[in-house]
């Protein structure tokens, strides 16, 4: 793993929700004293302070450093090792907060390996794309006895996303019961993910999922489905040509690659032939507004000093200008982007088209910003455009659909109030309006 992924990870559990893990695991097996406890990716070993719930506590813990200045209560030790190395096993309970690492930050040499001893270890087949703590939490199940449990503060998306299905799989296979508690606030508010405790009770196999929503104080209020409302969480597609969601175009640093109109005419840069049209963000456009024309766009990305302008550093030739303006980015401003440094030429980045409708990928009210893209703006960033044939008016029909779709009451909620779509999802939600 590259250090300052390992670092990023290194977001530490506040003492009070460590309390409220050893909590809610007190009320699911009551009086029971644990004898033995393993946490992966123990950190300072703050899931030992507890008192009376355990005989023994092992925290395995990569890092040297967080473990030379631990202060850890009798019972309990730590080892620096890697936690998906350790062959320990049985345990009564595996508790903890395993590192967030998405899979493009993982060294793909020790994913490999840790997906190999999972299988081998009578665990499922993860995916490639799984992020390091749906890694992690299948090794708490494979470290536990039959009758264990497991505790982990994790994000509250596993219940939901394609890369975890496999792991989701391997529980129900199992029957065990499992209790997935979503904060109601920023536990970590340096990281944008929604956090939950999540209980798994391998003794109990009834194969039943519990949903609630959690305080800080520990109070739960139970939910019907993960979506937090009566309607199941929406699904994920890949979308069918000539009706098709694609993510933002992500050239790398736009910064570099989308300029504003201040910096279009320093470099003497002509639309259509320099730069095109282009938004990487729909937070200026009111929610009533569903058309993005050549005079909004003008009045709210071009004199506004948004990012408005995109490169065309794709195409095979340049202008001098151009050129000029490309040989101007300085070295170490593009070596920062790994999208820029694994191509050949840092600049050539991959096109998209201009959607038929620009969708905003996070939004607050009932649904995202819609619009129809008049203007041929290049969707970038968070935006998200649906590629669509057939006439204007079909295009219309659509963004109208979307548009009175109820997405908020089938999405995962977060907890600073936004909720977001993944791509696959307004796929399926375009699939589903497209046979209606
Ligand atoms: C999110 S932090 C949580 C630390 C601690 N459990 C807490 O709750 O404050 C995850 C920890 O996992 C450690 N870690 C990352 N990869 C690891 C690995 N392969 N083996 C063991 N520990 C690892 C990190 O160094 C970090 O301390």
């Amino acid at each position: 793993m590259k250090k300052t992924h390992l670092t990023r990870c290194q977001v530490e559990t506040p003492h009070d929700v460590v309390q409220l893990v050893w909590s809610l695991l007190s009320k699911q097996r009551p009086n029971q004293i644990f004898d033995s406890v393993l946490d992966l990716g123990a950190g300072d070993g703050r899931f030992s302070h507890t008192k009376g719930a355990y005989r023994e506590y092992i925290g395995i813990e990569r890092d040297g450093a967080k473990v030379a200045k631990a202060n850890l209560p009798s019972g309990a030790k730590l080892l620096v090792a890697d936690a998906l190395k350790w062959k320990g096993r049985e345990y009564d309970l595996c508790i903890g907060n395993p590192p967030y690492i998405r899979h493009h930050g993982l060294d793909p040499a020790w994913r490999d390996s840790a997906l190999k001893t999972i299988h081998i270890g009578g665990g499922p087949s993860l995916k490639k794309t799984a992020n390091a703590y749906i890694i992690f939490l299948t090794q708490a199940l494979l470290r536990t006895k039959a009758s264990g449990i497991i505790a982990q503060v994790i994000p509250y998306e596993w219940v939901t996303r394609p890369s975890a299905s496999e792991l989701r799989d391997f529980i129900k296979s199992k029957n065990w019961s499992v209790y997935v508690y979503r904060f109601d606030s920023d536990i970590f508010p340096t990281v944008l993910t929604t956090a939950s405790i999540t209980i798994i009770d391998k003794n109990t196999t009834n194969g039943k999922w519990h949903f609630g929503v959690i305080n800080r104080d520990g109070v739960v209020t139970s939910v019907e489905n993960p979506s937090g409302t009566t309607a199941e969480v929406l699904s994920y597609s890949i979308g069918v040509d000539g009706c098709k969601a694609l993510r933002g175009l992500s050239p790398g640093g736009q910064e570099i690659f989308v300029l504003t109109e201040e910096e279009r005419l320093f470099y003497s840069l002509r639309k259509g032939r320099d730069v095109r049209p282009c938004v990487t963000s729909l937070r200026a456009i009111d929610q009533g507004v569903d058309l993005l024309n050549k005079k909004l766009f003008e009045k709210l990305f071009v004199h506004s000093g948004a990012r408005c302008w995109l490169i065309r550093s794709d195409l095979d030739r340049h202008s001098t200008e151009l050129a000029r303006y490309l040989e101007s980015v300085p070295t170490e401003a593009w070596r920062r982007y790994s999208t820029c440094t694994n191509r050949k030429l840092w600049w050539r980045y991959r096109p998209h088209p201009a959607p038929a409708l620009l969708v905003a990928s996070g939004f607050t009210d009932k649904g995202p910003k819609i619009l129809v893209n008049e203007v041929g703006a290049v969707a970038a960033g968070s935006v998200y455009g649906v590629l669509l044939d057939g006439s204007s008016l079909y295009h219309v029909t659509i963004a109208n659909r979307l548009r009175s779709y109820d997405f908020q009451e089938r999405l995962v909620h977060h907890s600073n109030g936004l909720k977001k779509i993944e791509v696959r999802q307004l796929n399926a939600v375009l699939a589903d309006l497209n046979s209606g």
